[in-house]
């Protein structure tokens, strides 16, 4: 196929400067300005808003049309018929398992349930009210301290070792972010349990007496966990991408995504979510909140909506709501959630208001996911944590993908704006 070509222009410069033009399976073809710098100019994209920073096969959204892919299949699909586990075997190796390698994948991951029990006395460093997420980004970076010296990142058998390790120990360690908040001992996995049920006994259980674990609340935390499971090059798996492009030990890397992710504006915001709706409290007040989150004048903006790609429907966002409807129904609650109520009004007001429709804001994944979290007794606090154990197989199949290819040390640059050059005063 003859390669196209994008021409620039620019005023004074006698030659025209030759881009190529690269189509994607799917979606923006890109232009490529690597060669840019030799004719003394650089691209200016703070935001990253028209950047494609790297080729991947894992995911695709279409923002326009609310589309998310997961290796090609329809997040609509995967959500109705697909598990965690079996999510995460198809974002890691591209493919989703037979029966048989879904079954050894279970065992893989159920036999890396279990922590070293140096990671158990991290935890007694950390004050009683710290908040779980800097629990969590300390002893998940605190892992690489135990698994450095063997490891070889060039080596695909050790890269999905990494992966297979995480994605079975982040369940163990959020139980255990939860417990020391309240004081109470750490449960061990079990594994006679699935992934989400072992969770659910690991937060809740105690040494005291057995823990029944409803299918339906199990079936929606794993439904939680697919749902946040990747999303292309949002800003915590380009920071695991940036921190992998060094060759840094991956359990670093790990925790650099999970830092990134705990800011209001990105995995934060479920949490930031519950509090908003606690401050709106009636549906009388929502009107003000609304005002509020127009005013040019007022930083305040309306959590959990709007999204840097989805101009249109979260896709995440409408399966989400679904599901709140059965979590709430299965804990008795459906009829007089406020906070559900509170939310279902939010959204229709928003949508039927210019401000919103002009500027495509509609509700995103985190819009609905606190309220099924907090119907599930999992602590507003522990939000973020939950969607990091989501997204844990997006970061590692993103950094897999890309130490396993031909990859450069990710070093952008910069519109100096600085002072000139001048000279120190010597007196
Ligand atoms: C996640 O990237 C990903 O894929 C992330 C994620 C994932 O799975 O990894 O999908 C998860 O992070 C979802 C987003 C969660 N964050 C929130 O819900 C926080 C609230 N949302 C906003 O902060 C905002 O919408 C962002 C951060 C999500 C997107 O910001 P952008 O793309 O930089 O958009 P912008 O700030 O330039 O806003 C465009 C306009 C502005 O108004 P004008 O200056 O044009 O007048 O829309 C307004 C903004 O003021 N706006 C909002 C708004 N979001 C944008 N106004 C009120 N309330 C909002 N929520």
């Amino acid at each position: 196929m003859t390669e196209r070509k994008a021409q620039l222009t620019v005023e004074g410069h006698d030659k025209p400067i030759d881009l190529p033009i690269y189509p994607g399976t799917l979606g923006p073809d890109v232009v490529d300005v690597r060669g840019l710098i030799k004719s003394g100019f650089l691209t200016y994209d703070p935001g990253f808003m028209s950047t494609a920073s790297c080729e991947s096969d894992i995911t695709y959204i279409n923002g326009g049309e609310g589309v998310l892919l997961y290796r090609g299949y329809p997040i609509e699909q995967l959500a109705e018929h697909s598990s965690f586990l079996e999510t995460c075997y198809l974002l890691l190796h591209g493919e989703l398992p037979s029966a048989g390698e879904r079954l050894e994948f279970e065992n893989t991951i159920r036999y890396h349930t279990m922590v070293d029990q140096g990671v158990h006395r991290f935890f007694n460093g950390f004050p009683r009210n710290a908040h779980p997420m800097s629990m969590l980004v300390s002893v998940v970076g605190a892992l690489s301290a135990f698994y450095h010296d063997e490891l070889d990142i060039s080596d695909p058998t050790q890269r999905t070792l990494v992966a297979q390790r995480i994605i079975g120990k982040m369940p163990t360690l959020a139980a255990m972010c939860y417990k020391h908040g309240i004081g109470q001992p750490f449960m061990y996995p079990r594994n006679a349990l699935s992934f989400p049920e072992n969770f659910l006994h690991m937060m809740f259980g105690t040494p005291c007496e057995e823990n029944a674990v409803s299918p339906v609340l199990a079936r929606a935390i794993d439904l939680i966990f697919l749902l946040h499971a990747d999303h292309e090059q949002n800003a915590s798996t380009s920071t695991v991408r940036l921190a992998g492009s060094t060759g840094a030990n991956p359990y670093s890397c790990f925790a650099a995504g999970v830092a990134a992710l705990w800011g209001p504006a990105h995995g934060g915001a479920n949490e930031a979510v519950l509090k908003m709706l606690g401050e709106i409290g009636t549906e009388s007040r929502i009107d003000e909140f609304i005002r509020r989150a127009k005013d040019p004048n007022d930083p305040y903006r309306l959590m959990g909506f709007g999204h840097r790609v989805y101009k249109n429907f979260d896709p995440r966002a409408k399966v989400m709501r679904e599901v709140c409807n059965d979590v709430l129904e299965d804990v008795g609650e459906a009829a007089d959630n406020d906070l559900f109520r509170i939310a279902r009004r939010l959204e229709q007001i928003a949508l039927e208001d210019d401000y919103f429709i002009n500027r495509k804001l509609y509700p995103n994944v985190d819009f609905y996911s606190g309220i099924i979290l907090k119907a599930l007794g999992i602590p507003t606090s522990m939000f973020t944590v939950i969607f990091a154990m989501g997204r844990t197989p997006g970061w590692m199949a993103h950094w897999d993908e890309m130490v396993g290819g031909a990859y450069r040390i990710g070093r952008p640059r910069q519109l100096y704006r600085g002072p000139g050059m001048r000279d120190y005063p010597v007196k």
